[in-house]
């Protein structure tokens, strides 16, 4: 029998307890990025909704998102626009502060990186708390982009991150949930 989505990447992600924190059940992605099945079936199904849809871009946070968002983008026939921590891009940048499940940081997105009315899909391989992923709409946002979607392999539904994003007016997609 074909195993199900949900059994191909639970299977596929390693839980590592008490990283990088005390308490935090660290969901870790490496595995399911080395499994060749299992990695391709998580990019087809990001993909899938949007397939023959318009893209312009697709924004990845840095570092797991930058190689779901590249599958992504290649699939999409999309450019790609890297959301970094802060001081790693070269050129004119506007930043914000976030906040996280396990600390704060800021990010960074180069100005010249969207241009008004481009069609935009964000990615990561998990939302939490959602704190990540606002910070990186607020960027895009900003730049007059226009998000279609933001895309995660992994939702944390106790934690909010979903509601936040769909609060302002986001649509969400992910592919599995741990309570
Ligand atoms: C992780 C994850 C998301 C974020 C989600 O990244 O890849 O980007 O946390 O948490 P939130 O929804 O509570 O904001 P992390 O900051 O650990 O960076 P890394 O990808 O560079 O390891
Ligand atoms: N980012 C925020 N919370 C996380 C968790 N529990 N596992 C992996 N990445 C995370």
């Amino acid at each position: 029998a074909s195993q199900t989505l949900q059994d191909t990447l639970l299977s596929a992600i390693r839980t590592i307890p008490d990283y990088p924190k005390p308490g935090i059940l660290f969901r870790d992605i490496t595995t399911l990025l080395g499994n060749a099945r299992a990695f391709r079936r998580a990019v087809d199904e990001l993909v899938h909704p949007y397939a023959g849809a318009k893209v312009d871009k697709v924004a990845g946070i840095e570092a797991r998102g930058f190689i779901l968002g590249g599958a992504i983008a290649h699939q999409l026939s999309s450019g790609f626009v890297p959301i970094r921590k802060k001081g790693k891009l070269p050129h004119d940048t506007v930043r914000v502060a976030y906040s996280l499940e396990y600390g704060i940081d800021e990010m960074e997105m180069h100005k010249d990186a969207v241009t008004p009315g481009e069609k935009v899909i964000l990615v990561d391989d998990l939302i939490a708390t959602g704190g990540t992923a606002e910070g990186a709409v607020k960027l895009l946002t900003q730049m007059g982009a226009d998000i279609v979607a933001a895309c995660f392999v992994i939702d944390l539904p106790d934690l909010g991150g979903r509601a936040k994003l769909e609060a302002l007016g986001v649509d969400v997609h992910t592919l599995i949930a741990f309570e």
